[in-house]
């Protein structure tokens, strides 16, 4: 099984709202293998940068915590995955909007994706990792062995916001989220550094008429096929 270090590496890209997280984490538990949740690398960065006074223009000070900030990712014995900064967890706070547009804004500088590649990089440990982001299969893990590429309509996508905000008692838009998700992915797949694409060498999964159960059963017979799971 060729590996980055030896170790089995699947990427999971794609765009936000596609299913990437929720797959990623199942199938990261299913297998025993890490989870690399690399927008929350991005977020974290946000919440640090606001935390520490650092401005959004000062790229070299951003660079520079994007290095040595001090986060862990633990987890529990039910499996739960959490995020710190600091020591405190912060795995709610990441997913707020604020956190969404902090993390959008630094993500486009190449300095900080530079300043990040060494941390995601270091996940990939035995027996293997999930990683899950826009540019896992295209600039971070380029030679992993199975590459994913998860997408759904901006209809879907924005109807799964929906219906995860109205489960939250937020009071919000359809058609304004539909066309936030247009205009994330425009920026997503415009901006210059490493921008959200399929890699050449991905297999795409259109998950609009899927459900998760679906979906990881398709992911799941993609690595039995692959080698990486006894066939189900
Ligand atoms: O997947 P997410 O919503 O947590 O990502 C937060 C932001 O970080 C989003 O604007 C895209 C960006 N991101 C990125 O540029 N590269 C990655 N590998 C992961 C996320």
């Amino acid at each position: 099984m060729p590996a980055q270090n030896n170790v089995a590496v699947i990427t999971i890209d794609g765009p936000s709202g596609a299913g990437k997280g929720t797959i990623s984490r199942i199938v990261a538990k299913k297998l025993g293998y890490h989870y690399l949740d690399s927008g929350a690398l991005y977020r974290l960065l946000g919440l640090a940068s606001k935390r520490h006074n650092v401005k959004l223009s000062s790229v070299k000070a951003l660079a520079v915590l994007a290095e040595h900030m001090d986060i862990s990712f633990k987890t529990g014995t039910n499996g739960d995955f959490s995020t710190h900064l600091e020591g405190e967890d912060v795995t709610r706070e990441l997913r707020t909007e604020e956190a969404g547009l902090l993390a959008s804004q630094v993500a486009g500088f190449p300095e900080v994706r530079a300043a990040l590649l060494k941390r995601q990089r270091s996940f990939a440990q035995a027996p293997g990792l999930i990683a899950d982001g826009r540019d896992m299969g295209t600039e971070v893990f380029v030679d992993a062995p199975v590459k994913l590429y998860l997408t759904a309509s901006a209809e879907e996508r924005g109807a799964r916001r929906y219906k995860e905000l109205l489960e939250k008692g937020e009071n919000v838009s359809l058609p304004a989220l539909v066309e936030q998700v247009r205009s994330r992915d425009e920026r997503d797949m415009n901006r210059e550094a490493s921008p959200l694409r399929s890699a050449e060498d991905a297999i795409e999964i259109d998950t609009s008429e899927m459900s998760i159960q679906e979906v990881t059963d398709k992911v799941l017979n993609l690595l039995a096929i692959k080698g990486f799971i006894p066939h189900p």
